[in-house]
Order: C-alpha cells, then structure tokens, then sequence
C-alpha cells in the first residue's frame, strides 16, 4: 500500500437511503448515495472524487461509445452481524481490471488506487449494504474512453468510475441451459478473458434467441468446433463429473472469475480433485446420461453460485438431480456464506477489511 488517496469528498444533501425498499433489492437497479470518479489525461490518473450519484456529462463523441473502449468489474461487499464490513477479493479483481485495460489498449489504474476508491465509496456508503441472509453491495468499477475523437485510435483521455448498489440474489432458481452451438462469445486471440462491455453486448442476441425457446441461460462453446464448454451466460461454468470439479481453463477465451478461483480453491481444501482443462459437450451429456454429473452451476460475483438444472443440446434435455441434495455446491455455498459474513475464520485471506 502506498499513501491513502487524496479524495475530495462531496457529500449528498438528500439521502435516499430512508425511501428505499430493502425488501425488494433486484440485481442492478438500487444505486447508492454517492460514486467515485477519476479521470485520466496528460499519461496520469487524477481528480479522484467522491460525489452524489448522478447523471455525468458526457460528448456525443466520446470513443468509449464508438468503438467500444469500455470494460468494467463486479465485486461484493458484506455486513457481518457485529457491522464489521468486508469486501470480498477485490485486489483479484484489481489484476483483471488491468488486464482488461491492457486488452483494450486502456491505462492501467495501481492496484492501490482501484482498492482505495473502493473502500472509500463503500465506507461512505455503508449504510446501503443490507443486512440479510443472500445480499449484499454490489460493486461496479468502470472505465471508458472519453477523447471526443472520431477516429479509430486509443483514446488519450479516460474515467474511472465506481457505483456501488445494495443487491439481492442475481437468479432465483435452478436454471434450464442451452448449450449454444451456432453463437460464439469469444475467439482465440479474441478478448474473451477481459471483461469488455463488447463481449456482454454481443450476448445479448444468442440469450434472446434461447430466452424465446425458453431457456434461462447459454453455455457457450468454443469458437472452432462447438464441442468444448466456455462459460455460461455471465459466469463461469463448473461442474462435478465423477467425484472431479471440472471446468474450462482460464486462457484466452475464458474470465479468470474469481469466484472460480474461489470455489477450486475450496475444493482443493477438501481435497476434491481439480481439473482446468477443456471440457466436450459430449462427457456432459454422458454424465448427465449415467448419473456422474452430480453438480453444475454458473459461478460469478453477481450469480453466487447459480445451480443448473437442466442441459440442453440439440433439442434434447437432460435434467440433473435437485440442487437441494447436490452435496458439494451446497457445501461451497454455507462455506463462503459463513467466510463473506464473518461467520468463519477466513483463512484464505479473503475479506477485506
Ligand atoms: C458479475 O458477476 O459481477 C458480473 O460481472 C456479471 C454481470 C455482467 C451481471
């Protein structure tokens, strides 16, 4: 850590805490008081402020609009019972957001400012973190290319902006999952791995389209032959095959999520066999078939631990057991419940506080 950060802070004079429901949190949709911003010009990062939330002015032009240089984060914070508040791995999130602003050509932020702005926002804001059982503040760093620039080169300017909002649970039930075979999400030599606002854009048909057939979620497959699963929908995917946690390799193509790392690193705790490797349509299915897939979830910041409890291939379904019996995302689900409320010993080091 170096210096705190030298945040002008400017506070709300109205308040919305009082006028808001907690017990209707949606995902994404209840804002806090106050954002972070920051701007970056002149090869600096500068201006770090704390204000109300609110609409920012902005040029038509702005590339981040044009062209797409724009990538974000998502992180959680959570109250523990004694008011004890922790955000869960954010400097993991640091070394991605970086790596996304490598991708896109973007600056990198210090990993301190990114911790800092954050902790500061959340301290500011506290008060927004609901107390209960399956929420928590969701986090949303951001950075987007502010050159009021048409052509087609970096930018030279950009912000950096962090709202945060409390939040209930992102799906509300088992979910029934395409394997999507025509769409892909992302290439080799592609920018599947950063968190690109352009890789959640071009989802959006192929979840339409399979939200019309009347599926929940995709697992999408690789760019080549669509016969390896990547991740499904905005999450990882991970499943158990014969007593194994099996699940894509973070490479090129694949989000380094840091709630996969998480649950691998559990798994490993409990000496559960790890494979990161490439997994085929066809062993899931066969596993489906003969009862050894005995877990399969999407696991992400937002998702938590999303259950599958359906996969669908060309036409055909398979359903797989009850997510109430599957033993091991159960158990990964109380754990990291008991570590992010402070409940358990964090042993790993995780919460930040
Ligand atoms: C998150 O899990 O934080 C994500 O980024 C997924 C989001 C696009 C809903």
């Amino acid at each position: 850590m170096t210096d705190t950060l030298d945040i002008k802070i400017t506070k709300t004079q109205h308040s919305r805490l009082a006028e808001t429901d907690f017990s209707n949190l949606p995902f994404g949709k209840v804002f806090s008081d106050h954002m972070f911003v920051a701007d970056y010009a002149d090869g600096e990062w500068k201006n770090f402020e704390i204000l109300p939330y609110g609409p920012i002015l902005m040029s038509p032009a702005i590339s981040a609009l044009h062209y797409g240089q724009s990538f974000f984060e998502g992180i959680k914070a959570y109250k523990h019972a004694d008011g004890t508040v922790s955000i869960f791995r954010p400097d993991k999130n640091a070394i991605r957001f970086n790596k996304s602003a490598e991708r896109l050509c973007m600056p990198t932020l210090p990993e301190e400012v990114f911790v800092q702005s954050i902790a500061a926002l959340v301290d500011i804001d506290r008060e927004w973190i609901p107390g209960k059982a399956n929420h928590a503040l969701y986090i949303r760093p951001f950075m987007f290319a502010t050159d009021p620039f048409l052509g087609v080169t970096p930018s030279a300017t950009y912000k950096f902006i962090v709202i945060i909002g409390p939040t209930g649970p992102y799906f509300s039930k088992a979910l029934r999952v395409k394997i999507e075979t025509h769409f892909t999400r992302a290439a080799e030599g592609g920018m599947g791995f950063a968190k690109a606002a352009g890789n959640y854009g071009s989802a959006m048909l192929p979840a339409r389209k399979a939200a019309q057939e009347g599926f929940d979620q995709l697992i999408w497959t690789d760019a080549k032959e669509h016969k390896y699963v990547e991740e499904m929908g905005a999450a990882n995917a991970m499943f158990l095959l014969d007593g194994k946690l099996i699940t894509a390799e973070a490479k090129d193509t694949i989000l380094d999520g840091v709630t996969r790392d998480t649950v691998i690193a559990l798994a490993k705790d409990w000496g559960i066999p790890v494979e990161e490797r490439k997994v085929s349509v066809a062993e899931l299915i066969e596993g489906a078939k003969n009862g050894k897939l005995t877990d399969a979830f999407g696991a992400g910041t937002a998702a938590t631990i999303a259950p599958v409890g359906s996969i669908s291939v060309d036409g055909e379904e398979y359903p797989l057991s009850d997510p109430a019996t599957r033993a091991f995302s159960q158990k990964v689900l109380s754990t990291l419940d008991a570590i992010k409320y402070g409940r358990a010993e964090d042993t790993h080091g995780w919460n930040y506080i």
